[in-house]
């Protein structure tokens, strides 16, 4: 590491295009200072080794009270502050061992590979609504609106026991809290209405307790030892929150990979049988998560040969190493023959709870989509996309496509 070199700034260049920057990245500074759009100063690491060894390595800690600290420790300018109230901050990925391994023993059960499997049905039906409405309607939509967001959100508020009408609020606050811009007073107000909606949530389940996840968890709760109410407020929230903001873009991003290669695509529908090969393959080539979550060092760390001291923000990016030519022979082609391996899902013990459910919703979403729509097509130049202004998260704003 050069501590000449100049910082990087995280900006609008970056959101339109992480990839080039990573590829410059990954050869001439793999960890390298960078600073996020609210000014927050971190240390990004870009090649895949060195991503996969940040994840395993337990001085790279994520709890809430420690990465306040090293907050507090820098001069940042008051948008940079964490907006999250304390009852939304009490979970999986602000808790460290061994907080994180009681609070993940008693989420997981309903997330195994088998509890999801048996949820295709339900998954298949929302999506089959969705498409029939499509079908219905004008030939051109955006489909993030019509298709890859009211999909994930459908599934994750069913199976927390979320009511219909509250989900275009929840869409709101959850898009505007995890936004890289905007005034501090418009995230924090949006936290608060999740937290004091949630909260209310949380109480209706344990008044009247239903077939749901949600009503489990709550049960769980009663006893004090095991979760707190905070912790209870703050599991409801990561599930909503992790279940519908990026199954939403390996759905937007992978039918745009998949749209800007008629190869691609031909192939795919001439042999169905490929569709979970190429999820796992839109989830390599340009994933839901560009960089994964915020961690602090608890003590000096060296990564990558380079020397990081104690109360540093790291962040670690996903998306580069999955373009990384060290590990994916070709990396910026898209190829629906690859071995997995890729690191969409992160790595180590926050590796993504709901990662069955999300390649299966992203295994029905393409089968529907190609059955339904034999003559998908974009609606507008590539070039024309906007890419929302997320740091953490890679996702379009919109996506125009001509159904027939
Ligand atoms: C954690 C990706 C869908 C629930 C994570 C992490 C990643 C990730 C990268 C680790 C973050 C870090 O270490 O900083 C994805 C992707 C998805 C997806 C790419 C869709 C394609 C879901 C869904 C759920 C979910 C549908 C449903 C409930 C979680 C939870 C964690 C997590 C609870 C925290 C796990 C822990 O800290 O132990 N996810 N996720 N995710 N994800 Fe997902």
């Amino acid at each position: 590491m050069d501590l000449a070199a100049p910082v990087v700034p995280l900006d609008a260049a970056f959101f339109a295009d992480p990839h080039a920057l990573y590829a410059r990245l990954r050869v001439e500074e793999p960890v390298a200072r960078a600073v996020t759009p609210l000014g927050m100063p971190v240390w990004l690491v870009t090649r895949y080794d060195d991503v996969r060894e940040a994840l395993a390595d337990p001085r790279l800690a994520k709890d809430s009270e420690g990465f306040a600290r090293v907050l507090a420790s820098k001069p940042l300018p008051p948008e940079a502050q964490s907006v999250f109230a304390q009852e939304l901050n009490r979970h999986l990925l602000s808790t460290d061992p061994p907080d994180h391994t009681r609070l993940r023993k008693l989420v997981s059960r309903a997330f195994t590979v088998r509890a999801i499997a048996a949820l295709r049905p339900r998954i298949e039906a929302i999506a089959g609504r969705l498409a029939d409405r499509m079908a219905a309607g004008p030939a051109e939509v955006d489909l993030i609106d019509a298709f890859a967001f009211p999909l994930p959100m459908g599934v994750i508020c069913e199976l927390l026991g979320v009511p219909d009408a509250e989900r275009t609020s929840f869409r709101r606050w959850s898009n505007t809290l995890l936004s890289s811009e905007g005034a501090v007073d418009e995230r924090t107000a949006a936290g608060m209405s999740m937290a004091v909606y949630l909260t209310d949530l949380v109480a209706q389940k344990r008044a009247h307790p239903a077939d749901d996840v949600l009503s489990g968890i709550v049960a769980a709760s009663e006893d004090a030892d095991r979760l707190s109410a905070d912790e209870t407020v703050s599991m409801a929230f990561l599930l909503l929150v992790a279940g519908h903001e990026t199954t939403v873009n390996l759905i937007g991003n992978g039918v745009l990979a998949l749209l800007r290669r008629p190869d691609r695509l031909a192939e795919l529908r001439a042999d169905p049988g490929l569709v979970p090969a190429a999820v796992e393959e839109f989830l390599r080539f340009d994933g839901p998560v560009n960089l994964a979550t915020y961690r602090h060092t608890t003590a000096p760390v060296e990564i990558g040969g380079a020397p990081i001291p104690a109360g540093e923000v790291v962040l670690v990016s996903l998306a580069s190493a999955n373009r990384d030519p060290a590990q994916f022979a070709d990396p910026d082609e898209l190829d629906l023959h690859r071995e997995a391996g890729h690191l969409a899902f992160g790595h180590g013990i926050h590796h993504c709870l709901g990662a069955p459910l999300a390649r299966l919703e992203g295994e029905v979403a393409f089968r529907t989509l190609l059955g339904r729509f034999p003559d998908l097509a974009l609606a507008v130049d590539p070039a024309e996309l906007t890419w929302r202004q997320s740091i953490l998260m890679r996702g379009l704003t919109r996506l125009p496509v001509r159904l027939r």
